[in-house]
């Protein structure tokens, strides 16, 4: 689990307090040493906590500047390369470690006006780079979604390394399906172990709940806390895996009762749990990726409001333009401008070593206007071959679920072509999204 770590003085107390509760409320995770403590165990604890810190906030007080840990921990941070937020909480002439090295820095503190929310934003912009989040949509079926879910973020978290976290959003999990059979997506559901538990209080938030998969008609709106990354998401890379962290939380059909619900208010209060855990979830994970179904639903804004781009797979076609054309329009019309995500289009499915005209058309741009959005500049410039190595197929029974992924499976004609092309995808996507 990851956090921003916070550096303070003795006398830092009502400041830490602040600046703790701001960032709780944003959704960031923080973590500081009791003030006062300071044995050798504490110290450990301490050093651990900076190294796994996505970012270090420094309180410069008078206090802090004269505290011999603070140096110690800056000095951590900056050896470890974490970025650091200076955020002054007084007037205290600087010196040491605070002069030489955060003074530049120094923009802002809690006596300026908007001083903590600016320090709010930069941290939460910082914790969403470290996990950026990424919706694979379009409102078109059958266009590759669930292929590019797995296949090209199997392939990322293979090259790229990191913690990767595959989320089934589709209520037809198509997603899970291919790396279990059915039998074992559904068992997984019927205790809750699967996505309904990041909408509502489910039996893996309190086992005497009722299942909310199994009251259609209602919504549980009661809060719940989040669950630890090992209790709801199933490990993909285990027995004899090339090794690396890609999970999943499998999906189900129940998470269709959303689309019958009428009640507002409750379908807010579910929309915001929601958020709420995938925001927790990025202190576990590197990289968070929805494979999503292709109508516009409650569940569709739920992804797009959560994710910081949209990955939208497209075929070399007009029928596929369409889907991406309706999906940018509901980005533009559903969803708030300040929680707006990106757009990005991969094509696939393009016939191997050949552009089509098509393809060379949409790069000039020549379909921008049947878009109504400039797709020419949303395009990736790598695509993903039609392969049959692509093809969908169930897993053999008792088959790793990491056999599932192309980019380790050892032979096959054509496999190679395959593969380079899936990691040059996730390596485009990793430079336009990922913390440098
Ligand atoms: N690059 C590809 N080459 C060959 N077949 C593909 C490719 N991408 C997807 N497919 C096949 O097309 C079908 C639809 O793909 P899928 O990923 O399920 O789409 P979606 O999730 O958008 O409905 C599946 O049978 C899949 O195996
Ligand atoms: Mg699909």
């Amino acid at each position: 689990m990851s956090h921003a770590f916070i550096v303070h003085g003795l006398k830092d107390v009502d400041s830490l307090l602040k600046v703790h509760e701001a960032l709780r409320q944003a959704g960031v995770p923080v973590w500081y040493d009791a003030p006062g403590a300071d044995t050798e165990e504490s110290r450990a604890t301490i050093s651990e906590a900076i190294d796994k810190a996505f970012a270090m906030i420094v309180l410069v007080s008078a206090s802090s500047v004269r505290s011999r840990e603070a140096q110690g921990q800056i000095e951590r941070a900056i050896a470890r390369g974490t970025t650091i937020f200076p955020f002054r909480t007084d007037n205290a002439r600087l010196s040491g470690v605070f002069k030489k090295e955060l003074a530049s820095s120094l923009t802002t503190g809690l006596m300026d006006e908007g001083g903590l929310e600016k320090l709010v934003s930069d941290v939460r912009r910082r914790y969403r780079r470290k996990c950026p989040v990424l919706s694979v949509m379009n409102l078109k079926g059958g266009v590759g979604k669930t292929t590019i879910s797995s296949q090209v973020f199997g392939a990322w978290q293979a090259t790229l390394g990191g913690r990767v976290l595959l989320i089934d959003l589709d209520p037809q999990y198509n997603l899970t399906q291919t790396f279990f059979d059915m039998e074992a997506a559904d068992r997984s559901a019927i205790s809750d172990k699967s996505v309904i538990s990041l909408f509502e209080r489910s039996r893996l938030h309190a086992s005497d709940a009722t299942s909310p998969a199994e009251t259609w008609s209602s919504l549980s709106v009661e809060p719940f806390p989040a669950p630890a990354p090992e209790e709801i998401a199933h490990p993909l890379m285990e027995e004899g895996a090339p090794g690396g962290v890609l999970d999943l939380i499998s999906g189900q059909f129940e998470i269709s009762k959303y689309a019958f619900a009428t009640d507002a208010a409750a379908l807010a209060a579910i929309r915001d749990n929601f958020l709420r855990m995938i925001d927790h979830l990025r202190s576990a994970y590197d990289l968070i990726v929805f494979d999503t179904n292709p109508n516009a639903t409650f569940l569709t804004k739920c992804a797009l409001e959560a994710s910081d781009r949209v990955i939208a797979p497209m075929h070399p076609d007009m029928y596929s333009l369409r889907g991406v054309k309706l999906l940018n329009l509901v980005l533009n019309e559903q969803i708030a401008e300040d929680v707006r995500p990106a757009l990005s289009v991969l094509f696939n499915r393009v016939a191997r070593n050949e552009q089509s005209s098509f393809e060379a058309d949409a790069r000039n741009g020549a379909h921008d206007q049947r878009a109504g959005f400039k797709l020419s500049e949303a395009l990736l410039q790598h695509a993903v071959p039609k392969s049959g190595h692509l093809t969908v197929r169930a897993p053999e029974p008792d088959e790793a679920p990491w056999k599932s992924l192309v980019i380790h499976k050892g032979r096959g004609g054509g496999l190679k072509a395959v593969r380079e092309a899936l990691k040059a995808s996730a390596n485009e996507i990793h430079d336009l999204v990922a913390a440098p």
